[in-house]
């Protein structure tokens, strides 16, 4: 098989990037190792900044985003049993975000490549990249029990943390800087409308709580749980009741329950490796970056990435120039930083380490309470959740 972008991995970034680059016109090729239905089925985060809500529309997937996704215009953080709301649009001067399952966008972004796109092969896993610091890259992949060869002129590694496209970066080039963190999220899904109606994060001596959605009638929970939790130790009517004390307010607020349907934890952590490229292979993503999902930015990044490579890559056919091409990673990195920071600050302010003091316990809380009474402070906060606009 020969094509001009071989694409591994088809989460939110594969899969966008083939669609970018079937609009300009760019042939492509995503193989993807899992199949169809588990790649529909697989829960993510929710939030969609504004800038990743345009890019969406502008690649024609965003028609039913507009129908079914729910505009937010702020979110409340809750610390001592008390309620503080950030207004997005009045600082930072009209801006929003939307909440649309990532699950939903790689439906849709799926039904448009089979549609209109070039191949899409699932339960092809790749085994190898290899010759991109030449002329003749390739990625060895099995498919149906075969192996197999994609040749292409350019590789892009959307193949998530644990992926094999980064490990074709000579190590002595590879720097990575990691932080994890003594917990992770246990998440549930549960056949309730949400009992509020934006986002809650709260702060808790017993640990973080979040209350998300996916619809108007499905809610999305998380409570902060040690490292290493199996979800199953948590049966429903535990998870409820701490949820229950972690959002507790002073003014009578309640949480809604029902029937949960699924329920896993996620591992929480900050990891960049650069450079983001290397010859002719371009890293994008989870392939490239992690953050812990306190700040809603995995799905956000991915997307800066695949649309400054779409750039590049447009921009080198149409004018012969590899200058955005050769700026690529320093360009994805700018915004990956901030967004590394932003997480991890979120992240610090509202968990509870195992290890922390009563000192850092106060610092928290006076963190807490400058967003709450300092414009500023909270307009930080807003600016860096609706996000920073696509370079
Ligand atoms: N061959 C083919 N496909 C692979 C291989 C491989 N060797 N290894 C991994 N994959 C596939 C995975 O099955 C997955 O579908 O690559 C895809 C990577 O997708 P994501 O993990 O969703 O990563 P990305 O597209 O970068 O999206 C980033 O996803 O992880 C969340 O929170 C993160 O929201 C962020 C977003
Ligand atoms: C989610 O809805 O899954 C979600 C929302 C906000 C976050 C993280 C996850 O910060």
């Amino acid at each position: 098989m020969r094509t001009t972008v071989g694409i591994i991995g088809a989460g939110p970034a594969g899969l966008l990037l083939a669609r970018l680059l079937h609009t300009a016109g760019i042939e492509s090729v995503v193989l993807e190792s899992r199949d169809r239905e588990y790649v529909e089925r697989r829960q993510r985060a929710g939030v969609l900044e504004q800038g990743t809500v345009d890019v969406l529309r502008a690649a024609g997937a965003g028609a039913r985003m507009d129908r079914e996704g729910l505009r937010h215009d702020g979110i409340e953080l809750r610390f001592a049993r008390r309620r503080y709301r950030v207004d997005f649009p009045a600082l930072t001067g009209g801006k929003s975000v939307m909440v649309y399952a990532q699950t939903e966008v790689c439906k849709d972004l799926i039904a448009l490549q089979v549609k209109e796109g070039g191949p899409l092969v699932f339960g092809a896993e790749a085994l190898a990249v290899r010759g991109v610091d030449g002329e003749r890259p390739h990625v060895v992949f099995r498919h149906e029990g075969r192996e197999d060869v994609l040749e292409c002129d350019y590789v892009v590694g959307c193949d998530g943390f644990w992926g094999v496209a980064r490990k074709a970066v000579p190590a002595e080039l590879v720097r990575v800087y990691e932080r994890t963190y003594p917990f992770g999220w246990l998440g549930i899904l549960a056949d309730v409308p949400p009992s509020h109606d934006e986002l809650v994060y709260a702060h808790h001596d017993r640990g973080f709580a979040l209350l998300s959605m996916r619809s108007p009638a499905v809610s999305r929970l998380y409570l902060q749980v040690p490292e290493g939790t199996d979800a199953d130790a948590w049966d429903d009517d535990e998870i409820w009741r701490e949820l229950e004390r972690r959002f507790e307010t002073g003014d009578g607020w309640r949480l809604e329950r029902g029937p949960v349907t699924q329920k896993s934890v996620t591992p929480m952590r900050s990891h960049v490796q650069e450079p983001m490229r290397y010859g002719r292979l371009f890293l994008a993503g989870d392939a490239a970056h992690i953050v812990p999902p306190t700040g809603a930015k995995g799905l956000n990044l991915a997307v800066g990435d695949v649309v400054t490579l779409a750039r590049a890559l447009t921009h080198q056919r149409e004018t012969g120039s590899a200058e955005l091409l050769d700026s690529y990673s320093e360009t994805c990195l700018r915004r990956v930083w901030q967004a590394e920071r932003f997480s991890y600050d979120m992240t610090t302010l509202l968990h509870r380490a195992p290890d922390a003091t009563a000192f850092e316990d106060r610092l928290q809380l006076a963190r807490l309470e400058r967003i709450a009474t300092s414009r500023a402070a909270a307009t930080d906060l807003a600016e860096a959740y609706t996000g920073f606009p696509f370079e």
